[in-house]
């Protein structure tokens, strides 16, 4: 996990695009100038009164306020340089100091610490926005080892899954293979319980393999089978329909198409994702036969595609539920299935980066649902 470069400052506007030390040093100049001005004009006042030639007392009088006039020069004098030493040291510098921290930081050196001694309004301000930097650097770090700890078990997961789903389907065939051996053999020294308890057992050994062949396409999604390129998703649907030629021979389903996109993925999951919408959408048909649209519009920077049926749709507080593995909203025996389909379908949209979801606003009877896909390389416009 990175934090992505900030962007260049915003420019100031106005008066404010002239540095205030360049401000500092226009108003000083102007102060030296009047300063200047004014002590030659107050010299030259000075020596037109004594050219005039007055009175001895008038004369000591006015020396008198030459000598107070030149202190009061030199302290100004002092002052003003004074002022400007400080504004340099005690402003100027500090913020200079605290500016190229902030850029350090900014640049991506989160660890560098913030800090200026003087003047104490500065320095609360650098204290508080260090405290500020700590804290949000401290709350990523959690973040990131907490989004690496989730890959990980997520791929541990995974590993579990395939190795779990791999390695059991061998004893599960022996199993079935010997209960149904057991069966032919010994068939006819058998009672109608025994033949019934054999039936049972082969029927769950079967169903179990069912299950774990899912499973096994489950997990492999973005493991194995994880290659990306450009798919023409109109060929991905024309081999799904091929699979299901039979299923829909049966039972006359109608499917009809926009133009498909081509997109970025991998064409043998794209096949399993259409597989698995067109299957549910025949297996859950109403009293008519199914008809069935694929859809495809551009949304933004993504294909939106869309598989419509007729059938007995799905009760929108549904919506969610039905994504989750192994939930089905019928009994087996009403509509047989393992209910890892539509879980295997977005987990395949979202390892293409898209979204898959039931839309619960779509007009008319039956179910839709909705995923979106990049576009193909050249097509991102
Ligand atoms: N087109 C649809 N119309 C109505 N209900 C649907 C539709 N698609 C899915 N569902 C509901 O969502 C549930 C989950 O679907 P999913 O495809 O995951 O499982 P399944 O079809 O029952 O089993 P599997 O696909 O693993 O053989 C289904 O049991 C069904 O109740
Ligand atoms: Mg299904």
């Amino acid at each position: 996990m990175s934090i992505h470069p900030l962007p260049p400052p915003r420019e100031p506007t106005g008066l404010g695009r002239l540095p205030a030390a360049r401000w500092f040093l226009f108003i000083g100049a102007v102060a030296g100038v009047a300063f200047v001005t004014g002590v030659v004009v107050i010299m030259v006042l000075l020596s037109g009164a004594f050219d005039l030639n007055p009175r001895p007392e008038v004369t000591a009088q006015l020396q008198e306020l030459n000598v107070a006039l030149i202190v009061l020069f030199a302290v100004l004098l002092a002052c003003g340089v004074g002022l400007a030493l400080i504004v340099r040291h005690a402003v100027l510098k500090p913020v200079a100091q605290l500016t190229e921290q902030v850029r350090t930081v900014a640049g991506g050196d989160f660890d560098h610490a913030l800090h200026v001694d003087r003047p104490a309004e500065l320095a609360e301000l650098s204290s508080h926005i260090d405290s500020m930097r700590a804290r949000i650097v401290s709350a990523w770090r959690v973040a990131s080892d907490q989004a690496e700890e989730l890959r990980r078990s997520n791929g541990e997961l995974e590993q579990f899954a395939y190795v779990a789903s791999h390695d059991l389907q061998e004893p599960l065939r022996k199993v079935a293979s010997f209960t149904q051996m057991l069966e032919q053999r010994y068939g006819p020294q058998l009672d109608e319980r025994a033949k019934q308890y054999i039936y049972y057992a082969v029927d769950g050994a079967k169903r179990m393999q069912l299950l774990i062949n899912d499973l096994l396409d489950f997990s492999r999604v973005g493991r194995v089978t994880g290659e990306k390129t450009v798919v023409e998703s109109g060929a991905a649907l024309d081999t799904a329909l091929e699979n299901l030629s039979a299923t829909i021979e049966d039972t006359g389903a109608v499917i009809t198409r926009d133009d498909l996109p081509a997109v970025t993925g991998n064409r043998l999951q794209l096949t399993q994702l259409f597989q698995n919408l067109i299957e549910n959408a025949v297996k859950f048909r109403s009293d008519e036969a199914p008809r069935i649209h694929i859809g495809a519009v551009r949304s933004g920077a993504m294909w939106e595609l869309s598989c419509a049926d007729n059938g007995i749709g799905v009760e929108p507080k549904y919506a969610d539920r039905i994504f989750l593995i192994f939930q089905r909203l019928h009994a087996r025996d009403v509509y047989p299935g393992t209910g890892i389909g539509l879980a295997l379908c977005r987990k395949i949209v979202e390892y293409h980066g898209g979204t898959l979801w039931l839309d619960g606003d779509a007009a008319g009877r039956g179910a839709t649902f909705r995923w979106t896909l990049p576009p193909a390389g050249d097509d991102d416009d």
